[in-house]
């Protein structure tokens, strides 16, 4: 029956894993998904999310159906965090939030809503590089995929002046999707300066923002900075759309507890958006899982569970801020002549290295380090351990 079923490519970054288990090394290291380790190399439960499950069972949760849309509470809680505790537009009652199936499902749904309702165009315009998965999302969806210039090969950074001129050349009602903050693949964000620009071109070139945001409190180790872009865009009357994840920032990753949002210009449309939003869903996965949402939600809601999660949010930023400072070190020791600044200029959970495609299949043929084959690696699975026969293997492969 199904012969003509072609054997279809690993996923690029899924497949990684898949590879790295198959490998018998004990030196093998896995850094090719976006997954934060301790210093260990091992899964890290953070204590608040302990904390909030222990609560929950206490308390005996029941396992019934959640709405469509999720916990009202994870909703609630999940679009403070995005639009800040006293955003007008959530007193205002404008915005649609529902929970997601992690950051991914949370796109989906967005995809799905634009292609259905936005009758503006059907252009969606990613920044180049993105994200492996936006382009299938959105595709998927039903909707068109262009790109505009983002990352400058040839500083490591962003390639702001090419971005704005990109900008201003998409076509009127488009779409345009950002990165909230710890752009991934390549750690490298717009300054708020730039994203104020950005704002006010977008706003003139009446352009949609649809905003990804995985890494809130990876990128500066503040939950409140990483929001920025998110909140100034609102403040500039943007009315912007948003997937949000707690995979990164709360260790919830197989939990798959995210959110997306759309600010409308009334709550008369919230309510009309809102009923769309949840006709797309019911028949997609009825309505979503929740022992990740309600954790999130008892951790956002509760004072010394939140106290508690922004200290250990700070701690994952900065442990792996000291790898890359470890890394960089670790190159300049074996006698690297290359200039390696950008690992510690990105931010985020990834660095883009500049390895090349060779220089990549060689480091996880020869010392099995496993990553992406864009020369993105995870720095969170980086540790004290194995920093420095990562920088040997780097520098073997680049001398
Ligand atoms: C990544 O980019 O590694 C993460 O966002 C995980 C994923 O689902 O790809």
């Amino acid at each position: 029956t199904w012969a003509n079923v072609e054997m279809g490519p690993p996923d690029a970054i899924l497949g990684v894993t898949e590879a790295f288990k198959r490998d018998t090394n004990p030196k093998k290291m896995n850094l090719g998904v976006g997954a934060y380790r301790d210093d260990n190399g091992k899964p890290f439960i953070l204590e608040c999310v302990k904390e909030a499950e222990q609560m929950m069972l206490r308390e005996g949760v029941d396992h019934e159906y959640a709405p469509i849309i999720g916990p009202p509470e994870f909703c609630k809680e999940a679009a403070k965090l995005a639009f800040g505790d006293d955003s007008p537009v959530i007193s205002e009652g404008r915005n649609v939030t529902v929970q997601g199936v992690s950051g991914t499902g949370s796109l989906r749904i967005g995809g799905e809503f634009f292609s259905k309702w936005y009758n503006k165009s059907k252009l969606f315009y990613l920044p180049s590089p993105s994200w492996g998965n936006h382009t299938p999302i959105f595709k998927h969806s039903g909707l068109e995929v262009k790109s505009y210039r983002y990352y400058d090969p040839g500083t490591c950074g962003y390639d702001f002046k090419g971005a704005m001129e990109d900008i201003s050349n998409i076509p009127e009602g488009s779409t345009i999707v950002l990165h909230a903050c710890a752009h991934n693949p390549t750690g490298v964000d717009p300054r708020p300066e730039q994203w104020k620009e950005m704002s006010a071109l977008i706003k003139k070139k009446k352009l949609f923002p649809f905003f990804d945001m995985a890494y809130q409190g990876f990128a500066s180790g503040s939950i409140d900075k990483d929001a920025f872009a998110v909140r100034h865009f609102l403040e500039d009357g943007h009315q912007i759309a948003l997937a949000q994840s707690f995979a990164k920032n709360m260790g919830l990753y197989g939990e798959r507890a995210g959110a997306f949002s759309i600010v409308c210009g009334s709550k008369e449309e919230a309510d009309r958006v809102m009923s769309q939003v949840k006709i797309i869903i019911r028949p997609l996965y009825s309505n979503p899982p929740v022992h990740g949402s309600r954790i999130a939600a008892r951790v956002l809601s509760n004072p010394d569970l939140r106290t508690m999660w922004l200290g250990e949010v700070k701690g994952m930023a900065d442990r792996i801020i000291t790898m890359r400072t470890r890394l960089r070190e670790g190159l300049a020791k074996e006698g690297s002549s290359h200039n390696w600044q950008h690992i510690t200029d990105q931010i985020g959970m990834f660095c883009f290295t500049g390895l090349k495609p060779d220089q990549v299949e060689k480091l996880t043929s020869e010392y099995s380090v496993y990553l992406t084959k864009d020369g993105r690696i995870s720095v969170a699975g980086i540790t004290s351990g194995t920093v420095d026969y990562l920088a040997h293997a780097i520098h073997q492969v680049t001398k």
